[in-house]
């Protein structure tokens, strides 16, 4: 058992910050069993951090990225996406083959992830088993929760990043069995790449592992329109893209996250709601790769499922906070072309980052009782030079901070 104390901010929902001045938040084992402004009696035997005049809010989730993309970040930016992972993306994931390479590039992406202050990550690895499993042990040493996944691709891909249908199914499955229980923050997720690089008989094979193993299922969806239009090809009976991820249970029969979803029909927006499927917004990568911008009013307004994604390499920062500050500036754009869809209120992109994307994680994202214990502290102390409340401290974090004001990461009740 164990308090903390500061200055407590969240979201409990879309619309507000909860604020308190030097609240302190009780912890049991993993858990919040209360938040308050004082310590009450009960409480006074346990142990106190007090972080004094710190900001405490809630860890970041990543909905989206590639470990193994780390070597790429902050290069390889002038192609569109089919281009850029035939010549950029897929050479290097090949070269996690190799599981000192891969341990090697794992520990660093590991380590931003840490530095950035996300204490909740999806994330892809790449096809071969053994450096993903290399990367699950990594993220179980330290600390942060994650759900990864042996990416299946065995069709339109390079020579040296394609699957034989049969080993992709059993190599998924080894990996399931011995990660499904080895660890209760580091769990298995399946991750057929995206349309495309997947036969049917590999897409219905992984609709079955996910529906029978009950697990999540994380893919990418309606990214770019010259990909759109290859589906179609490749599936010409499908009206829309997510009808094919739809038809072999890829998409919300377990939960689901879909990365993207830049240029959706209205009928795959109604299924993404009525289905509960996630939409990953990752505005750096859209931009980078010239995909183009998520409709996120748009999809609020419909009750899809919102979370905030990296999508390293193809965005170029692990920064939540960044990612953040991205959504709110494309939804202004889009605002300033046509008065249709209000922009993002900071609140809104907190909420997104925090509660809403925590929920893929279980009760994560929020200080309210019951939930995970998953923080930051927060010392702004070097921005906070006169008289801000505490609201603006925030603020002022989210765009002008970074990693050196992140003093301290829990996850799950834990210092890590
Ligand atoms: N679609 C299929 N694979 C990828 C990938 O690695 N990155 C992005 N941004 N889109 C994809
Ligand atoms: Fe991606």
């Amino acid at each position: 058992m164990k308090v903390v104390k500061g200055n407590i901010i969240f979201t409990p929902n879309k619309d507000e910050f909860k604020i308190i001045e030097n609240g302190c938040i009780v912890i049991k084992d993993s858990n919040i069993v209360a938040v308050c402004d004082t310590i009450p009696e009960n409480y006074s035997s346990y142990e106190l951090f007090d972080y004094g005049d710190k900001l405490i809010i809630p860890g970041m989730n990543d909905l989206h990225c590639h470990a193994p993309q780390f070597r790429n970040v902050g290069i390889a930016m002038d192609k569109e996406l089919i281009p850029w992972l035939n010549d950029y993306t897929f050479p290097e994931e090949s070269k996690y083959e190799s599981i000192e390479y891969g341990e090697k590039m794992y520990s660093r992406f590991i380590h931003e992830i840490y530095k950035n202050g996300t204490t909740r990550v999806a994330t892809f690895a790449t096809i071969h088993k053994e450096s993903t499993k290399k990367l699950m042990d990594l993220f179980i040493q330290s600390g942060i929760g994650a759900y990864i996944g042996k990416v299946n691709m065995d069709r339109n891909s390079c020579n040296t990043l394609c699957e034989n249908t049969l080993e992709s199914i059993n190599d998924t499955l080894d990996i399931i069995k011995e990660y499904s229980n080895k660890s209760n923050l580091v769990k298995p997720i399946i991750t057929p790449r995206f349309v495309p690089t997947c036969s049917e008989n590999l897409l219905e094979s992984l609709g079955k592992l996910a529906v029978e193993y009950n697990l999540p299922v994380q893919s990418h969806l309606s990214e770019n329109i010259g990909e759109i239009k290859w589906v179609k090809e490749l599936h010409p009976d499908s009206k829309f893209y997510a009808q094919v991820y739809d038809k072999y249970k890829l998409f919300g029969d377990t939960p689901t996250l879909m990365a993207h979803c830049i240029h959706l029909t209205d009928e795959e927006i109604d299924l993404m709601s009525k289905k509960n499927v996630y939409a990953v917004h990752c505005p750096a990568s859209n931009a980078n790769l010239a995909s183009g911008i998520m409709p996120l009013r748009k999809l609020l307004n419909n009750n899809v499922k919102l979370g905030f994604g990296s999508d390293v390499s193809g965005g170029h920062s692990f920064s939540i906070f960044k990612t953040m500050i991205n959504a709110i500036e494309f939804s202004k754009l889009i605002w300033a072309q046509n008065n249709e869809y209000n922009f993002l209120s900071l609140s809104e992109a907190f909420y997104i980052a925090t509660k809403s994307g925590g929920s893929f994680f279980g009760k994560v994202g929020s200080f309210e009782e019951g939930y995970n214990f998953d923080a930051l502290v927060i010392d702004d102390s070097e921005l906070n030079f006169d008289n801000y409340t505490l609201l603006e401290r925030l603020e002022r974090f989210v765009y002008l901070g970074d990693d050196r004001h992140i003093h301290n990461r829990y996850v799950n009740g834990s210092l890590i």
